[in-house]
C-alpha cells in the first residue's frame, strides 16, 4: 500500500498559469490512494474550472467563504479539521504574503489559518516576483513557522522569463508529501506508550486521580503509528476513543498499569511514559462505601511503583522517555527526574495556570537529555506529537546506531 493511501489531503489552488498542473497533482494524489478535497481561490478559477477539479477529486470544489450551504457541511472549520495535511499548489506571491501575515480574506487563507495540520506550499510565479525581497521575507517567515516550501524549479516560464518560479511537477510534489508523512522514521520499531490518569480506589465509589485527559498520550501514539512504529497504548480511564491501528490496553490503577507495562516492555524498542500515574494509593481501600459519620478522616497512602524507573533499570532496557508535569521550576525539576529515574530523555510541561497541559488542546515541551535542553514551542497536541516523534527517533538512533537500518 502506498504511504499516501487513505490520507486526507486538502489541495489549495491559487491564481497562476501553473494551476493547470494542479489537475495533474489532484489526479496523482488520487492515484496514490489519497482522499483529496480542493479549495480554489477566485483567481484560480480564471485559469482552471472547479468542474475539472470536481471530476478529478470526486468531491465538490470549495471556492466561497460564504457559501449558503456551507459546502455540504464542509465549511472552513470542517475542512481544516478534516485534513491530515494541506498542500497549496500553485502558491501565488499574493497568497504567500497573506499566509505570512495571517490575513484571512478568502476561503483558502481562512481555512489555513484555522488549520494546525502540516502545510506545504509549491510556489509558482514570475522569477522576479519570486526573487523579490518581500516574497523572500514572507517565505522565510513561513519556513520559520514550520511550513514546508517545495521548489520552485528553475527553467523557462510561461511569461517567457528564465529563472526560478516554475511549480514542481505533480509527481515531485506527491513524493515530497509522502516523505513529509514521515512513515519510514520508525518502521519496524515497537513502542509502548502510557497515557491518561490512573485511579486509586479509596472505596468502591471514590478514588484518587488527576486532570489528565489522555490527549497528549493518544496524539503521541497516533504520531508514532504514522511514523511506522507498532504501538501498544496502555491507558488509564479517559473519554477518548483509542487511535486506529494501535494495540490498546485499558487499565485503572497504577498497579494495573505497572503490570501491563512490564508484560509488554520486554520486546519493545522505545518506552514513553505520558501517563499521569498516581504516586500514592490508599493502603487498604474500603470494601464498602465509607460513611460520613466522622468529622475528619485520614487515609493512609503508600507509594506506587515508579514504572519509568523500573523500565529503565531492566537489563535490556528500551530507549526510555518520561514526561514531567510541573507547577514550578519546570526545567530544574524535570532534570532531577531524568537523573533519578535513569531515563534517556524527559519532556517537561507546565501544569498550572492558563498554559496547563492538562486537558488542553495545545501544549509546549522542554526536552531534556544528557546532552542538553531544547524547546518545542506551543502548538496543537497533534502537531506537537509529530515534532516530538522526530526528536525521540533522532535520539533513539543516536543511542542505538546499530538499530538504524
Ligand atoms: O493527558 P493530557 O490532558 O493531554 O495531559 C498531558 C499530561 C500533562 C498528562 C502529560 O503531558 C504529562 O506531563 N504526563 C506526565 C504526568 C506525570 O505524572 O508527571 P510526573 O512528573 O508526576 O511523572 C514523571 C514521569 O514519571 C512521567 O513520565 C510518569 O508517567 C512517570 N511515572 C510517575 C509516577 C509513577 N509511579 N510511575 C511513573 O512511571
Amino acid at each position: 500500500m502506498h504511504k499516501l493511501a487513505g490520507k486526507k489531503i486538502l489541495l489549495g489552488i491559487t491564481g497562476g498559469i501553473a494551476a493547470y498542473k494542479s489537475a495533474l497533482l489532484c489526479r496523482e494524489l488520487k492515484r496514490l490512494g489519497a482522499d483529496v478535497r480542493v479549495i480554489m481561490t477566485v483567481a484560480a478559477t480564471h485559469f482552471i474550472t472547479p468542474l475539472t477539479l470536481q471530476a478529478l477529486s470526486g468531491h465538490t470544489v470549495h471556492c466561497d467563504l460564504f457559501e449558503a450551504e456551507s459546502d455540504h457541511g464542509m465549511g472552513h472549520i470542517e475542512l481544516a479539521r478534516w485534513a491530515d495535511l494541506v498542500i497549496i499548489a500553485p502558491a501565488s506571491a499574493n497568497t504567500i504574503a497573506k499566509l505570512a501575515h495571517g490575513q484571512a480574506d478568502d476561503l483558502l487563507t481562512t481555512t489555513v489559518l484555522a488549520c494546525d495540520k502540516p502545510l506545504s506550499l509549491a510556489p509558482a510565479m514570475n522569477s522576479l516576483m519570486w526573487q523579490h525581497l518581500a516574497t523572500q521575507a514572507n517565505i522565510q517567515l513561513l519556513i520559520s513557522r514550520g511550513v514546508t516550501v517545495l521548489g520552485p524549479a528553475e527553467g523557462e516560464q510561461a511569461c517567457g522569463e528564465q529563472g526560478p518560479g516554475r511549480m514542481l511537477e505533480a509527481e515531485q510534489i506527491a513524493e515530497h508529501l509522502q516523505q513529509q508523512l514521515n512513515q519510514e522514521l520508525l518502521a519496524g520499531k515497537k513502542v509502548v506508550v502510557t497515557a491518561g490518569p490512573t485511579w486509586e480506589a479509596i472505596d468502591p465509589v471514590r478514588g484518587l486521580t488527576n486532570h489528565s485527559s489522555g490527549k497528549m498520550g493518544y496524539e503521541l501514539a497516533s504520531a508514532l503509528r504514522d511514523a511506522g512504529a507498532s504501538i501498544t497504548l496502555i491507558s488509564g480511564p479517559t473519554a477518548l476513543s483509542p487511535p486506529a491501528g494501535v494495540d490498546y490496553i485499558n487499565i485503572t490503577s497504577a498497579k494495573e498499569m505497572t503490570d501491563a507495562v512490564m508484560a509488554n516492555v520486554p520486546s519493545c524498542d522505545i518506552f514513553i511514559g505520558v501517563a499521569a500515574v498516581a504516586d500514592y494509593r490508599p493502603v487498604s481501600p474500603a470494601q464498602q462505601k465509607i460513611k460520613k459519620d466522622a468529622d475528619s478522616l485520614s487515609i493512609e497512602l503508600v507509594r506506587n511503583p515508579d514504572i519509568l524507573a523500573m523500565v529503565a533499570a531492566l537489563d535490556d532496557a528500551p530507549f526510555t522517555v518520561g514526561f514531567a508535569a510541573e507547577t514550578e521550576k519546570v526545567v530544574e525539576n524535570a532534570q532531577k527526574k531524568l537523573t533519578a529515574k535513569g531515563i534517556h530523555m524527559i519532556a517537561a510541561n507546565p501544569v498550572s495556570g492558563k498554559n496547563s497541559a492538562f486537558n488542553a488542546d495545545s501544549n509546549e515541551l522542554t526536552l531534556i537529555d544528557r546532552d542538553g535542553i531544547s524547546h518545542l514551542s506551543r502548538c496543537s497536541k497533534p502537531l506537537l506529537a509529530q515534532k516530538l516523534t522526530k526528536e525521540i527517533a533522532q535520539r533513539y538512533y543516536e543511542t542505538y546506531p546499530a538499530k538504524d537500518s
